[in-house]
């Protein structure tokens, strides 16, 4: 009597793929020695707090879609498609309070009709757009989707600030996402998602929303800018981005040795140095252009890809983390594989000029 026939092998589950990648910052370069002409603080000072060298800003009348346009523009080229099925912004600093900045930025890339959303998720923006996007496409409502972080800091932060004008700088940053199988190099993994509203004043614009406009009485100019309780948020990043990457791990039951690269939210040196120590990672498999344009926000971790992208640190099927961490509070992190992107394909561009 011959056996019954194995049962065919299960087919892949259906997973988002990473096809596309690009960065684009704003051609205003402001170093540390620019902010300490006109701010209490010193290049010594910047660098020893924050590892922070220099950062880009936009110039006067450029707004987050602007930058926006750009990196979706080169993330579309690089992953040689001219229409996607949705287009989502993870921004802290959209355009205008109503309507959100992602139907703009679809419509001047060309891709009116799309669908079209902004991420509200400060720095962890990104990672939460990217659940979402690969959202989209597993359950079958886009094939493609492009996802872009974008932040101009430099129009929410009080310019006299000298702990936060030092911080954060301007850029965004742009993936391509497809439909795909998840054993395919490129297909976005595991993500470890969380908040804790109880942190709301840790990290806040105060002014603008419907609390204020609700409530009688004159808004201070002070309101109206971004405010940071920075000891606190210092010790909040380090603790949930290292338990947000390890619980990412253990969802998708890896070992942290079997990480080829990590690539936190470009907070902070100090910060990043601490979490990747905290994991027992190697000081090399570390991912940081902080250095060179500071705390972008939503955009630090696509420009970071791009940055590595682009020096050929990344290899197809290497296993990269993210991770970051933002106001709200907010976390997330998530585990892929690296796609195989030919090098001229994410350019990493500075108002135009390609970077190499
Ligand atoms: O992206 C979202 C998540 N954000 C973050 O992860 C940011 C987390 N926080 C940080 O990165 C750090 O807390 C900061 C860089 C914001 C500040 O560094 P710190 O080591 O925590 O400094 P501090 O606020 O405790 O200030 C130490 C001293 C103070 O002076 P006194 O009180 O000791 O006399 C500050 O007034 O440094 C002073 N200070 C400065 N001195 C020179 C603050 N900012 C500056 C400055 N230059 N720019």
């Amino acid at each position: 009597m011959s056996a019954a026939p194995p049962p065919p092998p299960a087919s892949p589950a259906r997973a988002a793929v990473l096809c596309g990648l690009a960065g684009w910052l704003p051609p205003i370069l402001v170093t540390n020695e620019d902010l300490s002409r006109r701010l209490d603080t010193s290049d010594t000072w910047i660098r020893t707090r924050t590892g922070i060298g220099r950062r880009h800003f936009a110039e006067p009348g450029q707004a987050t879609s602007d930058l926006a346009v750009e990196a979706g523009r080169r993330a579309l080229r690089s992953a040689g498609v001219g229409e996607v099925d949705a287009v989502v912004v993870a921004t802290t600093t959209p355009d205008r309070l109503c309507p959100a900045t992602a139907p703009l930025v679809a419509g001047r890339l060309g891709l009116t009709g799309a669908a079209a959303f902004d991420i509200s998720a400060v720095c962890t923006g990104f990672v939460y757009g990217l659940a979402s996007a690969a959202g989209l496409i597993t359950a079958g409502v886009a094939e493609r989707v492009l996802l872009i972080g974008a932040d101009t800091y430099s129009t929410i932060v009080d310019p006299r600030d000298r702990t936060n004008a030092i911080i954060f700088g301007d850029g965004a940053g742009a993936v391509v996402l497809r439909a795909g199988r998840a054993d395919e190099q490129g297909a976005v993994g595991h993500f470890d998602l969380g908040s804790d509203g109880a942190g709301e004043e840790l990290i806040m614009v105060a002014a603008g929303g419907s609390r204020q406009r609700s409530t009688p009485g004159p808004v201070s100019p002070q309101e109206r800018y971004f405010s940071m309780c920075g000891k606190q948020v210092y010790r909040h990043a380090v603790t949930r981005m290292t338990a947000s990457a390890r619980a990412t791990l253990t969802l998708a039951d890896r070992k942290v040795d079997e990480i080829d690269h990590f690539v936190p939210h470009q907070a902070n040196l100090r910060i990043l140095r601490t979490v990747a120590d905290e994991l027992g990672l190697p000081p090399e498999r570390l991912v940081t252009n902080v250095e060179s344009v500071g705390n972008t926000g939503a955009a630090s971790i696509p420009l970071a890809l791009a940055d590595a992208a682009t020096r050929t640190t990344l290899q197809p099927g290497e296993r990269v983390l993210i991770t970051a961490f933002g106001g709200g509070l907010t976390w997330g992190s998530c585990l892929l594989t690296w796609p195989a992107l030919s090098r001229t394909d994410h350019p990493y561009t500075i108002g135009g000029t390609q970077q190499s």
